[in-house]
């Protein structure tokens, strides 16, 4: 279902959709790309919560915005609405791949010691997540990097019609090579030139396996937010290939920073319209800027 507020639909404007788009981050991007005047169409899995989002947001008469239901890791909804663009707007300019879940059940009182500091992580003998079961490691996966991947092959269609395409794909510091301990993996997904989609693909099966098998430990994978970890690399390896494959399309990834957010229990140093400036700041780069790369909020980083 889709429920618009704002202005006559204009093919020469910057349309975007942002997964994710009804509280937290997602929310925070959506207002800041529709407050740059770009046409924003604010998906989300929950159609009460999207719906809810977009009326709040009449208070903004200026704000040119769509709801559409979305579940990322539903293909048929995908598809849906990849129709929806196609029919109404017959492009695609800004993809920002947000939506996101942790994998286990975040301890918030934990979390407070981490302040955000990933790589307290490893030394820690109380993990701030638990409850990591499998089933939920195999949705974080899905979430995180599967419904990144498709939602990117999908709108890539769309996104080569736009003068200026931009995908911002939402990973996290946790994104970085150096979280998962076995140094074969490190190696294989590092080597951008030789990297390939079933490399990604195949770190995630193999990961999902030896979870399965409990042999997480044994095979060097991160014990502690481990599915969270192995997703986001996959989406940041994902980025660097799809820059690669596609030059035409300005493609980055992001952490964001620590936000207060429900998937911190509202813990965090930067409000979500603080951390919404990095993706916002990606999704309306110039034409001729760099592509490819992974930025710590609104600084250049490093994959690793
Ligand atoms: N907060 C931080 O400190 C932090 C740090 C690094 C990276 N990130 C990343 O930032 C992104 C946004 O997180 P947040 O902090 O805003 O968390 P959040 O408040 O928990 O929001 C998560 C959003 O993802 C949506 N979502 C989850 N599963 C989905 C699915 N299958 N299909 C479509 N939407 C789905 C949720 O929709 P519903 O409302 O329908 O559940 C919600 O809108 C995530 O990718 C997260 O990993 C956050």
């Amino acid at each position: 279902m889709a429920a618009t507020i704002g202005g006559p639909v204009s093919c020469l404007s910057r349309i975007a959709v942002v997964t994710g788009g009804a509280r937290g981050l997602g929310l925070g991007i959506c207002k800041q790309l529709a407050s740059n005047g770009v046409k924003v169409v604010l998906t989300d899995k929950d159609e009460e919560k999207g719906l809810d989002a977009v009326e709040k947001l009449k208070q903004f008469p200026h704000f040119d915005i769509t709801f559409h239901h979305l579940n990322v890791t539903d293909s048929t909804n995908i598809s849906s609405l990849s129709e929806f663009i196609k029919t109404k707007f017959k492009k695609l300019d800004i993809l920002v791949n947000n939506a996101g879940v942790a994998g286990g059940i975040i301890d918030h009182e934990k979390l407070k010691v981490f302040d955000g500091k990933i790589e307290k992580l490893g030394k820690s003998a109380n993990p701030f997540i638990i409850g990591e079961t499998y089933e939920r490691a195999e949705k974080c996966v899905s979430t995180n990097y599967y419904g990144t991947k498709t939602m990117t092959e999908t709108f890539i269609p769309l996104l080569l019609s736009s003068q200026s395409p931009r995908i911002v794909n939402v990973t996290s510091r946790c994104g970085k090579l150096q979280y998962i301990p076995n140094q074969s993996i490190q190696k294989e997904i590092g080597d951008i030139d030789n990297l390939t989609e079933g490399k990604i693909d195949e770190m995630v099966r193999s990961f999902l396996s030896d979870f399965k098998e409990g042999n997480l430990r044994k095979n060097n994978w991160p014990t502690s937010l481990s599915a969270y970890i192995v997703s986001k690399v996959a989406v940041s390896a994902y980025t660097r290939l799809i820059a690669k494959r596609y030059p035409a399309i300005c493609t980055n990834c992001i952490h964001p920073g620590f936000v207060r957010t429900d998937i911190t229990g509202d813990l965090g140093t930067l409000s979500a319209e603080e951390a919404a400036k990095g993706p916002v700041m990606l999704a309306l780069l110039p034409d001729g800027s760099p592509s490819g790369l992974f930025y710590d909020q609104t600084e250049v980083s490093s994959f690793t």
